[in-house]
């Protein structure tokens, strides 16, 4: 047969009302958790766990041993539904099927979302450990003619040509900065997050390019599933841990490598976690 090359809504609707017939839980939160950073998910009380193999219509993990679970609980008083691992492109899926947890939150009547990253730290003011606020973003896969909104549009999900301008909520994000600093925290940052393809990191030409279109931090998720979110006018709050410098100096005696990244995941998870539960205690959400 035919290659399918999107979901239609009735696969949506089917794992939304699975999910929904499965657990008691009515999330008003999603929270996707980046790279070392799914140790949020152990937090929210009294769990409803579907590992991602189980639910229908979920992507088929490509990596052995990572299958990915969703944790419905609750954090900070509030009702949550936690991605603990996401899709991403470079483990070659399409967009579509990145970002196909983020329609089924939606249709289970979700109008909040929490994206989390762990990033390289483009802007030289930033340090190992900082946590950036997204205040907006560069899809540079977008450019090169890959966005999850391709083909035939659904306008139960939202219009065909959808603004970004608004995409990340501004009042959550200012949160978040508030939270931080009442919580002592004084690597708290606000900036742009730049999307790309991956696997590889970037060169230095690559680097220095970004940090001159007006990128902070670089990464290899993330806004697929925002556009994806602002599409079917979710609330969005970006967040990301800057786990290493990017390199942009041809004198560098060191590279990139998932292993930094990993490391200052574990050493900034208590953080991030502490950070993320007070601010789901403070936010107003509807
Ligand atoms: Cl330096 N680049 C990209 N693309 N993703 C990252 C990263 C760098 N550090 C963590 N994730």
């Amino acid at each position: 047969g035919e290659e399918q090359e999107q979901f239609t809504y009735e696969e949506y609707k089917e794992t939304a009302d699975w999910l929904l017939s499965k657990t008691k839980h009515r999330p008003i939160m999603a929270i996707i958790c980046g790279s070392g950073l799914g140790g949020l998910g152990e937090l929210l009380t009294n769990q409803a766990v579907f590992n991602y193999t189980d639910i229908p219509n979920f992507p088929k993990s490509t990596v052995p041993g990572h299958a990915g679970r969703l944790i419905f609980g609750n954090l900070g008083g509030k009702a949550c539904v936690c991605m603990q691992g996401r899709f991403h492109f470079y483990e070659g899926y399409p967009l579509w099927k990145v970002t196909f947890p983020v329609r089924v939150f939606y249709l289970m009547g979700v109008k909040n979302i929490i994206v989390t990253n762990a990033a390289g730290g483009l802007n030289q003011d930033f340090s190992v450990g900082d946590i950036m606020v997204i205040k907006d973003h560069i899809n540079m896969l977008g450019f090169g003619g890959q966005n999850p909104l391709f083909g035939h549009n659904d306008d139960r999900f939202g219009p065909r040509f959808p603004p970004m301008s608004d995409a990340y909520d501004r009042k959550m994000g200012k949160l978040l900065l508030a939270v931080g600093k009442e919580l002592g925290y004084t690597n708290m940052r606000e900036g742009v997050y730049c999307g790309i393809g991956g696997p590889n990191f970037e060169t230095i030409a690559e680097c220095r390019f970004l940090n001159k279109l007006g990128a902070d931090a670089v990464g290899m998720s993330t806004v697929h599933e925002v556009v994806v979110a602002r599409h079917c006018g979710m609330h969005i709050l970006g967040v990301s841990l800057i786990t290493n410098k990017a390199i942009m100096d041809y004198d560098s005696k060191v590279t990139a490598n998932h292993e930094e990244v990993l490391e200052t995941g574990r050493n900034s998870a208590k953080i991030m976690e502490k950070l993320i539960s007070s601010f789901m205690q403070r936010v107003e959400l509807n």
